[in-house]
């Protein structure tokens, strides 16, 4: 087989839809070729056309193989810095006083909007390297520093580059226009929501700059009916939708999400039990970001133990953004999940592997399948549980793409 590569002697953490507790098979194979998995399963069931990959097969020492890791939730694109609100934070400001003040996501995008696309694209790619760096091999990247026509689609064109690059993680586009209300708006809110609705997004639809939509619930931004005008308009250009739902106070932004049958709805703190309950039925995924719960000390929980009765899906990312989750590191995402969420091992790693892929309605990834993309990380763990109780250090000894060995 042309462009076939082959491990054995693995453990794998398919991750698929199984009953089989833990979803793991240990002496296993995988065999990939022309960048999709061929084979996924107990060595000693290989069909035998694949003999001639079996006997080449590089053997991996009884290393754990997982999916390519998923961030479903990032803006890494932007301009600046916002060390100094780290500051102000250390001295007791909170993150809705420092946006009040001017700062926040409006210190990003006064940096954003003055940056040229080239510094945007230098500083976004390799902060996508380092993201890879820790396993991930697709990456969500939403706009939302711009705040205006010209500066989104110029963020979004910077996806679009990003996704054309080589050797970077695979880029999934989301327009979220509806960040914050720009300063120039302040007192005509209702002309901020029509810029949108009439003019950036059926740009965005037209010319394909982004695959869905996504908005900032809450009373810092936008309110439900801003988002509902919004997402209607979304939803008739044929865009997925996404949204930040109660992350700092009960907006019943995860409702409104399931309402309108969104992808995810994330953050989640001060969800309720209907907006759990909505979203177990509309499938919504639970994108869960425990680093910006952590960087903004937040005390309230999302409610993990509702999510799982309910059996929504709960997916982990890292929300890297340069205020309230300044990290690139998923693996460190997936350890903040479990120490101050309470998720499971288990479940961290379907966080982003399975959940994370359909939390970006993503069907060709997230599990090792036959048939599936050929990303995969190839760990030096004995146990899973490894990866996600050390911080700081990287297990990683192979990370796949596309069926690309790229690390
Ligand atoms: O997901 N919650 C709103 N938006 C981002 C923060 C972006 C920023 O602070 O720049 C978030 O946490
Ligand atoms: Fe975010």
């Amino acid at each position: 087989m042309a462009d076939a590569l082959a491990w054995t002697n693995a453990r794998l953490a398919t991750c698929a839809p199984t009953r089989d507790h833990p979803r793991a098979v240990v002496n296993a194979t995988l065999i990939c070729a022309d960048g999709k998995i061929r084979y996924a399963g107990p060595t000693d069931e290989v069909p035998r056309e694949f003999a001639a990959e079996l006997a080449h097969a590089q053997d991996v020492g009884g290393a754990w193989i997982t999916p390519g890791l998923i961030d479903c939730h990032t803006h890494l694109v932007f301009g600046g810095d916002r060390s100094e609100e780290f500051e102000r934070r250390l001295e007791g400001a909170s993150y809705a006083e420092l946006q009040a003040a001017g700062g926040g996501i409006f210190g990003s995008m006064t940096a954003t909007r003055n940056a040229d696309s080239e510094t945007l694209f230098g500083a976004a790619a390799s902060r996508l390297r380092t993201l890879a760096a820790t396993g991930v091999t697709t990456v969500e990247i939403k706009s939302g520093y711009g705040l205006d026509t010209a500066t989104e689609l110029r963020m979004l064109e910077v996806n679009r580059r990003l996704q054309a690059a080589d050797n970077l993680p695979d880029v999934v586009s989301t327009c979220l226009a509806a960040h914050a209300l720009p300063p120039e708006y302040s007192d005509r809110r209702d002309r901020y929501i029509r810029t949108l609705t009439d003019e950036l997004l059926p740009e965005v639809a037209a010319r394909g700059l982004a695959s869905a939509v996504d908005a900032f619930g809450e009373h810092i931004a936008f309110t439900a009916d801003e988002i509902e005008r919004i997402f209607v308009t979304a939803s008739a250009l044929g865009l997925q939708l996404k949204l930040h739902a109660d992350q700092l106070s009960n907006q019943h932004g995860a409702a409104l999400a399931a309402r309108f049958g969104a992808l995810s709805a994330d953050h989640l703190e001060y969800t309720d039990s209907d907006g759990v309950a909505a979203m177990a039925s509309a499938g919504t995924v639970a994108v869960l970001l425990p680093v910006a719960f952590y960087t903004l000390r937040e005390s309230r929980v999302p409610p993990i133990a509702e999510l799982r009765r309910a059996g929504v899906p709960m997916a982990v990312a890292t929300d890297a953004n340069p205020g309230s989750a300044p990290t690139l590191s998923l693996p460190l995402a997936m350890n903040m999940a479990c120490t101050l969420f309470g998720l499971t091992i288990e479940e961290a790693l379907l966080g982003v592997t399975r959940n994370a892929a359909q939390a970006l309605g993503l069907q060709d990834r997230g599990t090792l399948e036959t048939g599936q993309r050929c990303d995969l990380c190839i760990w030096d763990v004995e146990r899973l549980a490894q990866i996600v109780c050390w911080t700081g250090h990287s297990f990683l000894k192979s990370v796949v793409r596309n069926g690309v060995i790229t690390a």
